[in-house]
């Protein structure tokens, strides 16, 4: 007895220790709550990476890092050995982490551990050139309670010359050595986002980027790795995500020594990035984790993260209002009366922020005019925003307004006042999309211009939200203002500069709240949730496309930052959903209404107003819960999702039929994360109260729901007695 306690205690100190290191064998372990990771230096000085997976309690079990033997002339050691952090040099024929040029020439760059420094949850290892003073700083952060770490290098320059940087990688991930892997990522289009994919990891590689200058809607920064066999409660799954809003590259490779290898950082596509004596670049953030427990608990890691520690304001955010948003009823056509009509509609249903999308400013009534002159539409608002955002806040409302800051119309003051202000390369053309072209935000003069306009409407205004968008992706990215050989660092500035607005913006005005929005969802990843509160998931609001996007959303992002509007019908594609499912569909994220309100009937109002009041009660746990993905769009004609709030006191499950046929019952919904031993009162959407069950059988026997027809959709609240 007194041993196996000594034994918990002894556990207990060594994993409440996120960082460990054993000096003889120079190996270091990091522990967070639900995994290990372990990196050491070999005799010859290379850093390598030693262990991934579940925790660890005990560092002398890890072995310590050894130089392999060569197989042959074709297959040298350093082909082998899993350095943590390669840079090109040497005999390394594979994706390294770093690759510079020297100012003569010089392509070689060896790196060797130089020295470290531990604080706390931070570890910072210095690795260095054998002959130049060119070093890499790999910084790791061991996020012990949310289960992750990140990590992230910066490339520094010391030597006397000029280098440029070729490939700056933030990290590469090890999963154990073998094969028979697989790889789960999102990708997609416009009005497609976020779909999930998953196939097996062969020989080669498999490279998931953006080149669009976001973070694009093709691919998403974000992938998970498993042996083939995980699901969403079972199996291991190796996991991270890029925190990174401008060209990113993460790539997948798995080589003939059964080495898999998962490199990310800045897109290697036309990026050269010059330092001078003295100079230094930082990665961005990439963060990785491992579940013992499938897919679902992947997620379930990473959305602790986000919401403890990546968001503005960790874990003391509010839970995200409910939004009001004209655009798909009016398009362009806003004014004052029309606005106040809505607002006075919307404040009924219990709408809590009013968003003013496209059309108040410039001379802005189609998208061919108006992107770059901010100042509000005089025959729109002959008095300015003040009557609106009054009558607005004195509904009860806050008031959000719609911006897409980067851009210009060629048919705006703007652009005839500062024509060298979009990125071009002289003498060629100007691509348009959407009829706008893109401001160069890498240039200070432009940062500071959009900080001024978007600080002057807050300034003036005094309003709560913008909604920040991004309708187009780059085309000529020439910045001929600057040296020939500077010209490429605008993929990086221009991010560096959004962000930099957003946190300046954030600093000035405490209270203001920023969505990330890109044609939908373009600019979604782990560094803009840094800066915004929530994220514009897609342009399709169709309840049924939904099921899937959110579904691939889920696996990487919390469902507070999902925002979800409740929209017409017929939608999209021409598909008429009940106002009950796409209540419940939008009620899985942050809930939003972009309906036309002056067209519902007074049954819509009453169930809007039920859904809305509804949807209060348990935003708590949708946005802030434990999300179980019980049954699959891709595979199921039934979708199912639990949200569990993190006492355990409530439940929400929400279950979506889209076809039923031959009148089968849908499938049984095994729920999951449930005390066995509490009784739970069930209740569904409508308030009925249904019989008292047990968490075990809700869990082992399942809870059995009716779904009949088309679109069928219900809601049930469990809370625990
Ligand atoms: C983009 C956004 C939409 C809307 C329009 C306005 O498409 O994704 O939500 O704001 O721009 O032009």
């Amino acid at each position: 007895m007194r041993l196996v306690a000594l034994f918990t205690l002894l556990a207990a100190a060594v994993s409440a220790q996120s960082i460990q290191y054993d000096e003889s064998r120079k190996v270091w372990l990091l522990n967070t709550r639900v995994s290990s990771y372990a990196m050491g230096v070999s005799p010859e000085g290379q850093l390598q990476h030693l262990y991934w997976g579940g925790p660890l309690w005990r560092i002398a079990d890890v072995p310590a890092a050894s130089r392999k033997e060569d197989i042959s002339s074709f297959d040298p050691h350093e082909m082998l050995e899993n350095e943590e952090f390669a840079s090109w040099g040497g005999k390394r024929f594979y994706e390294t982490a770093l690759k510079v040029t020297r100012a003569d020439g010089d392509r070689d760059l060896v790196l060797h551990y130089q020295s470290h420094h531990a604080e706390g949850d931070k570890l910072s290892i210095t690795l260095k050139d054998i002959k130049d003073d060119i070093e890499a700083v790999l910084e790791y952060r061991v996020f012990a309670e949310a289960g992750m770490i990140s990590r992230r290098a910066l490339i520094r320059n010391k030597s006397k010359q000029a280098i440029t940087i070729e490939s700056a990688q933030s990290a590469t991930w090890y999963v154990p050595p073998g094969d028979g892997y697989r790889l789960t990522y999102l990708s997609g289009r416009w009005a497609a986002e976020t779909q999930v994919n998953r196939e097996p990891v062969h020989e080669g590689m498999k490279v998931l980027e953006s080149r669009l200058g976001h973070t694009g809607h093709n691919f998403n920064p974000w992938f998970a790795i498993d042996r083939g066999e995980a699901n969403e409660e079972h199996g291991s799954v190796w996991f991270g995500a890029l925190a990174w809003s401008g060209n990113w590259r993460i790539s997948v490779e798995q080589t003939p020594y059964n080495q898999v290898r998962v490199t990310g950082g800045f897109n290697t596509f036309d990026f050269a990035y010059p330092l001078k004596p003295g100079e230094q670049l930082e990665t961005p953030e990439f963060y990785g984790g491992y579940a013992a427990n499938g897919f679902g608990e992947a997620s379930r890691l990473l959305h602790g993260l986000e919401l403890d520690h990546v968001q503005p304001q960790g874990s003391t955010a509010r839970a995200r209002p409910v939004l009001y948003n004209s655009w798909e009823a009016t398009e362009f056509n806003v004014d004052e009366a029309g606005q106040t009509a809505l607002a006075q509609k919307a404040a009924k249903l219990g709408v809590e922020l009013m968003v003013m999308d496209d059309g108040w400013f410039g001379k802005r009534n189609t998208d061919h005019a108006g992107l770059g002159d901010w100042g509000v539409n005089p025959q729109k608002f002959p008095n300015g925003l003040g009557g609106l955002i009054k009558t607005v806040n004195g509904l009860g409302m806050d008031f959000g307004l719609w911006v897409e800051p980067e851009m210009v119309n060629p048919d705006s003051d703007l652009y005839r006042t500062h024509p060298d202000w979009v990125m071009n390369f002289p003498g060629r053309p100007r691509s348009e999309l959407r009829n706008q072209l893109v401001l160069n935000l890498a240039r200070e003069d432009v940062k500071e211009y959009i900080f001024d306009v978007l600080d002057k409407l807050v300034t003036t205004y005094k309003f709560r939200y913008f909604k920040w968008d991004m309708n187009r992706i780059f085309a000529e990215p020439g910045w001929p203002e600057v040296a020939a050989d500077a010209q490429r660092e605008l993929w990086v500035k221009y991010v560096w500069n959004y962000y930099e607005i957003m946190d300046r913006l954030r600093k000035k005005h405490r209270n203001l709240e920023i969505e990330s929005c890109s044609g939908g969802g373009g600019r979604i990843d782990l560094g803009v949730l840094q800066y915004v509160d929530e994220v514009w998931t897609s342009d399709n609001t169709e309840a049924f496309d939904r099921l899937k996007i959110q579904e691939g959303f889920s696996m990487a992002y919390a469902a507070k930052f999902m925002s979800a509007w409740v929209t017409d019908v017929p939608n999209m594609n021409g598909r008429s959903t009940p106002l009950r499912y796409r209540f419940l569909v939008a009620m899985q994220g942050a809930l939003g209404i972009g309906s036309n309100l002056n067209k519902f009937t007074d049954e819509d109002i009453k169930l809007a107003t039920q859904m809305v009041s509804l949807y209060k009660r348990i935003r708590e746990t949708v946005q802030f819960g434990g999300l179980y993905r019980l049954l699959s769009p891709r595979t199921s004609d039934t979708t199912a999702n639990e949200y569990l709030l993190k006492d355990g006191r409530e439940a929400v499950v929400f279950a979506f039929r889209h076809s039923q046929q031959y009148n089968t019952e849908p499938p049984t919904l095994y729920l999951q994360g449930l005390d066995p031993k509490a009784v739970y009162q069930a209740e569904l959407w409508d308030g009925t109260l249904m019989e008292k069950t047990s968490g075990a059988y809700l869990m082992q026997s399942g809870l059995h729901l009716r779904l009949h027809g088309d679109f069928d959709s219900t809601a049930v609240l469990l809370h625990r007695q």
